[in-house]
């Protein structure tokens, strides 16, 4: 085979090969002016299979009307933004609707590494080349373009998140523009159709939380969901087969104290209606067993096995010991 000329380049978090015979073939050769130049590589497809909406386990048991808001919001194309703790359902109830009204969902977990690349979309190399792998921005408006009810979900799970920079990035896809620019070609949402973005955000009111830009923030409508009080949680596990006096109550008051240390930072976790789920799975298992102890045993699994600072999970056990009345 031939040896052509190759080099490194940065691009985004990925160190990749360029082949420079093979980029310098896809110039724009009619353009003079090098620092208008676009470097257009051949864009890969989009395999649309990949957005199909899937059904998660449980039904979402909604604790007000908060369901339908989203689900409404959804079949609109509005941009909704929801905050509120994690394991409260939310990445659960976004993709059951979806699935009920077979609308495609392309979903990104942010996090600060997160890179403009994965939003708009970056340059890749394989065997036979160069190619302009999509972000999800320009993913989402072509999969709704191209979707049979004409509309698609964008999931940003954990907006904020995002470093501000990168938050950016999506606005002229979540205002009026509807519309992003990637690889020199613009994609643009066709008229009629609908793409809503969804986005969560953990509380505000947690110290360390990172922020949403004024500017991001004020493309979203949205909402607050609560932490759910002892009654909701109530309603929402499937608590058969536990007793109410010995284990439920004295659970669900250990609950909210844990919250409320949570809220005052004395500990740096709270527990969510899928851990007092995974109690209750828990304790059922343990009662069926050979070892015993299903509350102790269950206590250390689901609610101890979450606090990894030393002091913290003192904290915890000395709750235990005076709402439990035994030790941990
Ligand atoms: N209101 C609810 N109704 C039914 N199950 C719930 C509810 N809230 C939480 N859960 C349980 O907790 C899990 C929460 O998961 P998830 O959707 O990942 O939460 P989030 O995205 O808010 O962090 C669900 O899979 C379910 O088992
Ligand atoms: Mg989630």
């Amino acid at each position: 085979m031939e040896n052509r000329h190759t080099s490194m380049t940065n691009v985004g978090s990925v160190i990749i090969m360029t082949d420079h015979k093979f980029i310098e073939s896809l110039k724009d050769t009619n353009d003079t002016d090098s620092r208008k130049r676009v470097y257009r590589v051949p864009t890969a497809e989009i395999d649309f299979d990949n957005y199909t909406p899937v059904k998660w386990g449980v039904e979402y048991i909604q604790l007000d009307d908060e369901a339908d808001e989203l689900e409404q919001c959804m079949l609109n194309g509005m941009n909704y933004l929801i905050e509120g703790d994690k394991g409260l359902g939310k990445t659960q109830v976004v993709h059951n609707i979806a699935h009920k009204h077979s609308i495609p969902i392309i979903t990104l977990n942010c996090s600060d590494g997160t890179k403009i690349g994965d939003l708009i979309g970056r340059p890749q190399i394989n065997e036979f080349g160069s190619y302009f792998q999509l972000g999800v921005l320009p993913t989402a408006i072509e999969v709704a373009n191209k979707s049979h009810n004409k509309r698609a979900i964008l999931y940003l799970d954990e907006f904020n998140a995002l470093q501000h920079e990168i938050q950016k990035a999506t606005n002229s896809v979540t205002d009026g523009r509807r519309s992003i620019v990637a690889n020199g070609k613009t994609y643009r949402l066709d008229q009629g159709v609908k793409l809503s973005v969804i986005a969560t955000m953990n509380p505000s009111t947690y110290s360390g939380v990172n922020t949403l830009t004024e500017d991001s923030r004020s493309r979203f409508i949205g909402a607050v969901w609560e932490y759910p009080d002892s009654n909701s949680l109530k309603e929402i596990v499937d608590w058969r087969g536990i007793p109410t006096e010995t284990v439920i109550d004295p659970m669900l008051q250990l609950v909210q104290n844990i919250h409320n240390l949570r809220i005052n930072a004395d500990v740096d976790y709270s527990l969510s209606p899928r851990d007092i789920a995974q109690f209750a799975d828990c304790y059922r298992m343990w009662t069926d067993s050979t070892l015993g102890k299903p509350l102790v045993r269950s206590l250390r699994n689901t609610v101890l096995s979450k606090f990894s600072d030393l002091a913290q999970r003192e904290l915890i056990k000395k709750q235990i010991q005076e709402i439990f009345g035994v030790p941990a």
